[in-house]
């Protein structure tokens, strides 16, 4: 983030401090409950805003080598990702052309060579169909014909945005409009160096709630000194946080208690990411948090047609490799703060929320305006659907 962003922003937590205030929305926002539990409006998120859009599929660093692959299912058609021997990262559905086996299973390296596990149908990573057993069986088909589907795939800043589409569409018309997509907040995505860090761990986690409850769960921190007073509450201000929208992206900051340092020193020495957690929503279902030293990013999907099911995939970035076991068990530790504090206050709440939406309670929740990042969040999700 520039010095300048981050001076500025300081100053405004300094000036909420003093004030015991707060950025805030300008209104009340009410979210019909419905939102969360309605399965018809889960069909259009899934058609609007998981194949309608670009998504955030991965970091650089999860497909750095020429050879490299990872495979995704969480958009709602299978994805390949690759990076060919020429450096290009491409998409694909995953899908073998002779009778519809995925051709790769999980991440690796595969070097130009994804041999299909059924009959061994075989495709580069430009997903040219190469090779296939007993080819006089097949004789006549046309093999550029049999290439793997194509899906439009940039990659910026560190950061694959990738755009699985309905069935239907012809992809070849396709392409990602980048500069589009981020909305504004490419210069600012850019200074953090992404393509400079380091995969350290994985996670996978299935929870009994909304897509959209997860995401929320990390854009407000009114809740910080009730369900997370024995664990982050000593760390973070409660109820304190800076808000802005990019387009449909937003960033929310929660500055650290340890920014009070900052006070003392001139605002040249002002460094602001090691004294907050910055969460950016890109937009729709990453969550891609920078603490002081490290990345988290958590990407979220709803499970097949379940408006109750979510699978979500945490991936930890370090900037340089965990070689030393201190260094890894280092970085582990972090890892065990994050997912414990979420996994042990913030989904069993969220849980406990998507099962009393069913109670008929109440037609709506009411977002404070002390969560601004949440009505953003929710309205963005409501006016897509609109369009
Ligand atoms: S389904 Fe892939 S080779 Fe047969
Ligand atoms: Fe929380």
């Amino acid at each position: 983030m520039k010095h300048q962003t981050q001076i500025e922003l300081t100053r405004a937590v300094f000036h909420h401090l003093a004030n015991g205030t707060t950025d805030r929305a300008a209104e009340i926002y009410q979210n019909p409950v419905a939102h969360y539990t309605s399965a018809e409006r889960l069909v259009r998120e899934k058609t609007e805003l998981f194949l309608g859009r670009p998504l955030m599929m991965a970091l650089t660093c999860q497909l750095r080598e020429p050879g490299a692959f990872i495979t995704c299912d969480g958009a709602g058609v299978p994805v390949l990702l690759t990076r060919g021997e020429d450096g290009v990262v491409r998409a694909f559905l995953n899908v073998c052309r002779h009778r519809g086996a995925r051709v790769a299973m999980g991440c690796g390296v595969n070097h130009n060579r994804f041999q299909c596990p059924y009959h061994g149908w075989t495709y580069d990573s430009a997903g040219y169909l190469v090779a296939v057993p007993d080819k006089h069986s097949f004789e006549g088909i046309d093999r550029s014909e049999h290439r793997l589907v194509s899906l439009p795939a940039v990659e910026r800043n560190g950061l694959i945005w990738v755009q699985a589409t309905p069935s239907g569409i012809d992809v070849d018309s396709m392409s990602i409009d980048i500069d589009r997509t981020l909305a504004g907040l490419g210069t600012e995505l850019q200074s953090f160096n992404i393509d400079t860090f380091h995969h350290h761990t994985s996670r996978q986690l299935r929870q009994k709630m909304n897509w959209k409850l997860v995401v929320d769960t990390f854009l407000e921190p009114y809740h910080f000194g009730i369900l997370h007073r024995h664990s982050i509450a000593p760390i973070f201000f409660n109820n304190l946080c800076l808000f802005q929208a990019f387009g449909p992206h937003l960033r929310v900051i929660y500055p650290r208690r340890s920014i009070e340092a900052l006070r003392d020193r001139p605002e040249t020495e002002w460094d602001l990411v090691h004294h907050s957690a910055m969460v950016y929503v890109l937009f729709p279902n990453t969550v891609f948090v920078v603490q002081a030293d490290h990345f988290e990013v958590w990407r979220i999907f709803p499970v097949e047609d379940k408006v109750d099911e979510t699978v979500i995939f945490l991936d930890f970035f370090v900037p340089e490799p965990a070689t030393s076991q201190s260094a890894i068990d280092h970085w582990d530790r972090n890892l065990e703060l994050v997912t414990g504090v979420v996994s042990d206050e913030d989904f069993p709440t969220g849980e406990g929320i998507q099962f009393g939406f069913l109670s008929g309670a109440q037609s709506h929740v009411t977002y404070g305006r002390n969560e601004p990042a949440l009505a953003h969040f929710e309205n963005t999700v409501t006016v897509s659907l609109e369009q």
